[in-house]
Order: C-alpha cells, then sequence, then structure tokens
C-alpha cells in the first residue's frame, strides 16, 4: 500500500477487540520505526515503557490511569507509555560525533570537519543544553517517533490512540521512571473492533486556514488538482461520519460491555 494510502486509512482507533493479544514482534517492529525517526542532533531522547496487559503486573496496570480514556485502557491489550528522557541530551556531543563520523555532517576533509565540530558546533550546544531540556523541541522529535510507530500499527493491522493524560508524574513515580523522564502520553495498541474505515475520515480545519504562504494571514492555496489527486490515491477519503457509524457505536458499546455510554 502506498504511503498516501497509508496515512489516508489510519484512524484513532478507540474500540479494540480485548480478547486478541498483539504479538511482541509488531510491537517491536512499532518500536524500530520510532527509532528510525528524525531528532534534532540525532539524541534519541524519545523512550517508552510498553505495557502488555497479557505479562504486566496488576499494579503496573493499576497505574496507567487517563481520565478521558478509561474504557480505552482497559480495552486494549497493550499500552505504551512514552516519554522524553532529557538526561539523553547531556550526551549531545557523542551524538554529534556519530553523525559526523557517519559522513550525515558538515562538508569538506573529515580533518577539517572534526575540528569545525570540537570547536564550533559542541561548544555552543553544551552551552544551551539546559535550555534544550525544557519542553520544546525534543517533544518535537518525540512526536515525529510516535507517529513513525503509529503508521507501522497500522501497516500491521493494528489500532492505535493517543491518550493524554494530567497524570504524568504519577505515573512516571508509579513506573519507576528517572526524575529526568517526561512522561508524555499513552498510546493504547490493539487490533480494532471497529471497521477499518471507523466511521470515515475525522474532521481537520481547512488547509488554508492552518498552512500560509510567505507571509502569515495570506492562506496557503488548495489546488483542486491536487485534491482529485489525492482522493484518487485514498488519501483523503469519505468524511465522518459515513452513515451506519451511529449503528457501529450501539454494537460496539454492547459488544465490550461499555458502561455507562458516554465519552469515558
Ligand atoms: C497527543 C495526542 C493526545 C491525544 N489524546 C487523546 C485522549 O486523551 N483521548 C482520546 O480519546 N483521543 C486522544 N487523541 C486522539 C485525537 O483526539 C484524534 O487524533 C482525533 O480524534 C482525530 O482523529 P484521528 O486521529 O482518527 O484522525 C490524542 C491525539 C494526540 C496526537
Amino acid at each position: 500500500m502506498e504511503l498516501r494510502e497509508v496515512i489516508g486509512n489510519r484512524r484513532s482507533i478507540r474500540f479494540m477487540r480485548p480478547y486478541r493479544p498483539v504479538e511482541i514482534e509488531k510491537i517491536q517492529c512499532m518500536l524500530e520505526a520510532a527509532r528510525l525517526a528524525s531528532h534534532w542532533g540525532n539524541v534519541g531522547s524519545l523512550r517508552a515503557v510498553v505495557v502488555m496487559r497479557e505479562s504486566a503486573s496488576d499494579e503496573v496496570l493499576d497505574s496507567l490511569q487517563a481520565p478521558i480514556a478509561g474504557f480505552q485502557i482497559r480495552l486494549a491489550p497493550v499500552v505504551i507509555v512514552w516519554y522524553l528522557e532529557t538526561a539523553a541530551i547531556d550526551d549531545q556531543a557523542n551524538r554529534l560525533r556519530e553523525l559526523l563520523e557517519a559522513g550525515a555532517l558538515g562538508f569538506g576533509t573529515q580533518e577539517a570537519r572534526r575540528e569545525a565540530l570540537e570547536t564550533q558546533l559542541i561548544p555552543i550546544f553544551g552551552s544551551i543544553g539546559d535550555a534544550l531540556k525544557q519542553p520544546g523541541l525534543g517533544e518535537v522529535d518525540c512526536g515525529q517517533g510516535i507517529a513513525h510507530a503509529t503508521l507501522m500499527a497500522y501497516e500491521l493491522g493494528l489500532g492505535t490512540c493517543c491518550l493524554g493524560t494530567p497524570h504524568t508524574e504519577q505515573i512516571r513515580e508509579n513506573l519507576g521512571l528517572p526524575d529526568s523522564a517526561r512522561v508524555l502520553l499513552l498510546q493504547t495498541v490493539g487490533y480494532p473492533a471497529e471497521s477499518a474505515e471507523a466511521g470515515g475520515q475525522r474532521p481537520r480545519q481547512d488547509l488554508g486556514e492552518l498552512f500560509q504562504l510567505n507571509a502569515y494571514g495570506n492562506p496557503f492555496p488548495r489546488s483542486e488538482e491536487v485534491i482529485e489527486e489525492l482522493e484518487r490515491d485514498r488519501m483523503l477519503q469519505d468524511p465522518a461520519p459515513l452513515p451506519w457509524r451511529e449503528a457501529e457505536l450501539d454494537f460496539l458499546q454492547q459488544a465490550l460491555d461499555i458502561e455507562p455510554p458516554g465519552l469515558l
């Protein structure tokens, strides 16, 4: 399947088949994809604890609180706790050296590149190390990694949903993560109980409202031809809700015994 169709097909899947465990090899594929995502300075600050319902302790399972996702956590065979390890930045200089030795960084002779790295780039990064540990660029890296993992999961027939939680500190402590860790989100993983369309493609704001060309206030022009091409390639799909979605939600609620009805 082409990347365009994968992007178009992916949905946040909130209803999982609770009886079907996920193969650990598939989770590894997700993590391998996350590991390959781009990180500033190659620091690799994205980390995760994978919690598998079939093998995790009750204590660990109970520690995964996400108030607007109660039934999702309960149904999911796997929950990935993604976090950012700020201490990774302490090893920034070595990551840059590796990049240079890999031929990814700089130009000129290797000797000149090494000299420039040691005398220019590494001191700059070293002087702003603490600032770089604050929320910002690192979260962008982590988002890229989680997106890779999400698309990999889709390719493997799995559904996922990212869940925000205000209990990040509590979860960090419960899981025994170091103080330097910043819990980002929980991602449920499982085989979807929903149909592949999951009710249709979810709404988004207008392209021109989100993105601009050359100047603030100048909406990025949206070509009809491009839209038609992306529709043909199945990246842009029928919008939600498809006519049968309400019936599907009723069916899912009963089949999965989700009580009381609502969001949680
Ligand atoms: C960082 C992040 C946090 C999210 N938190 C929640 C959440 O707490 N509960 C939930 O049901 N969905 C959550 N979502 C899923 C979004 O609500 C979802 O992306 C949105 O409904 C659009 O649907 P789609 O992903 O199928 O296109 C989150 C998504 C992201 C990326």
